[in-house]
């Protein structure tokens, strides 16, 4: 024996175990791995969230997404260009709003040459096979971060925010929005929008009710992207669903789909699988998550810091929402993981 090495352990190799099944059978290689795989992920399954910004600079980084910028409406349709050739389906745009131009109702969110509004026209010209899906809420436009309008003591009003939605939706759609992106959780939301949007004639605008919305942590990121997280009064418990809650997330969707939504969405994503499952499986209807600004930077500042694989962690829980049964994940990720699929085709 060497001197300084332990001595080999015995490995028997002469007595298998009398096992019926070896579940790792199937598992010993690449091609059998493939092949026993029940869930796939691929390029129709990404909505890309991005950020819109009226700056004379193209990018501007938001500090807590590594990776993650606020896009002028040129480089917002340099990218859309990019996600078309990536053969990503759609864009969920997000503004963020001058402050100048924020007040207490939201009134911007009615302007119909608005940022957004702007941003939609630009890359349904240049790119217009690519689907706009635009949230419907006020948050980006009022001076207090609310998705509503508030009362003078300070309660966030349900049906005068509907009014102010549905004139949102309009001026959307008729900016060229292919789905309109209800986000506010506000009641009768989804009825108010779909008879609006059919009086106007835009009957074939979809609806995707961000139906199970849950007054999420998570939010963070998001809310200093679109310049709302110094000017937040309080918090959203009051309309946004309590994170203890799934019979509730239930009643929503039930109620959204009554109300004419063609798609909900669960939000946030992975800490709220059961939820997606639970969705999936009640109603069948095509149930996307929301994988939000908080878990991009999970996962993204652990990859950074070292701690994790960075691709391995983002692919795999990509993967997951499919395997909960969604059909489909809003994920700040979706250019990166485009290409990686794209590159392994
Ligand atoms: C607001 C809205 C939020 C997100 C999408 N639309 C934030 C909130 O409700 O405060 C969050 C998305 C994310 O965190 O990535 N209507």
């Amino acid at each position: 024996a060497l001197r300084g090495n332990p001595p080999a352990p015995q490995v028997s190799q002469s007595e298998p175990l009398p096992l019926t099944t070896r579940m790792r059978r199937n598992r010993k290689t690449d091609w059998s791995r493939r092949m026993v795989r029940e869930n796939t992920l691929t390029v129709d399954d990404l909505i890309w969230p991005l950020f819109l910004i009226d700056s004379s600079q193209a990018r501007t980084p938001v500090s807590t997404m590594p990776g993650v910028d606020r896009l002028s409406i040129d480089e917002a349709v340099r990218e859309a260009e990019r996600a078309a050739r990536l053969g990503i389906p759609a864009l969920a745009p997000f503004p963020y709003v001058d402050p100048a131009l924020r007040d207490p109702v939201g009134s911007e969110a009615e302007n119909a040459h608005n940022l957004m509004c702007r941003a939609v026209r630009a890359i349904k010209a240049a790119v217009p096979e690519i689907g706009l899906i635009t949230d419907a809420a006020l948050d980006p436009y009022t001076s207090h971060g609310h998705d509503g309008v508030m009362s003078e003591d300070g309660r966030i009003l349900n049906d005068p925010t509907v009014a102010i939605l549905c004139r949102q939706a309009l001026a959307l759609a008729e900016a060229g929005a292919d789905c309109i992106a209800p986000s506010d959780m506000m009641d009768g939301r989804i009825a108010a929008i779909r008879e609006t949007l059919d009086n106007a004639g835009l009957t074939d605008t979809q609806i995707m009710s961000y139906a199970a919305k849950y007054a999420s942590a998570f939010y963070g990121p998001f809310r200093d992207a679109i310049g709302t997280k110094a000017t937040l009064i309080g918090d959203k418990r009051t309309y946004q669903m309590d994170p203890a809650n799934t019979d509730e997330a239930i009643r929503e969707v039930e109620i959204d789909i009554a109300e004419g939504a063609d798609m909900v969405m669960v939000k946030p994503g992975l800490p709220y699988l059961d939820v997606c499952h639970r969705v999936k499986a009640t109603f069948g209807l095509p149930t996307f998550a929301y994988q939000v600004s908080g878990e991009y930077a999970m996962i993204e500042m652990a990859a950074r810091a070292g701690a994790i694989d960075g691709e391995r962690a983002m692919l795999e829980s990509l993967m997951c929402f499919k395997r909960a049964g969604c059909d489909g994940v809003l994920t700040y990720f979706a250019p990166r993981v485009a290409e990686i699929l794209t590159a392994r085709r």
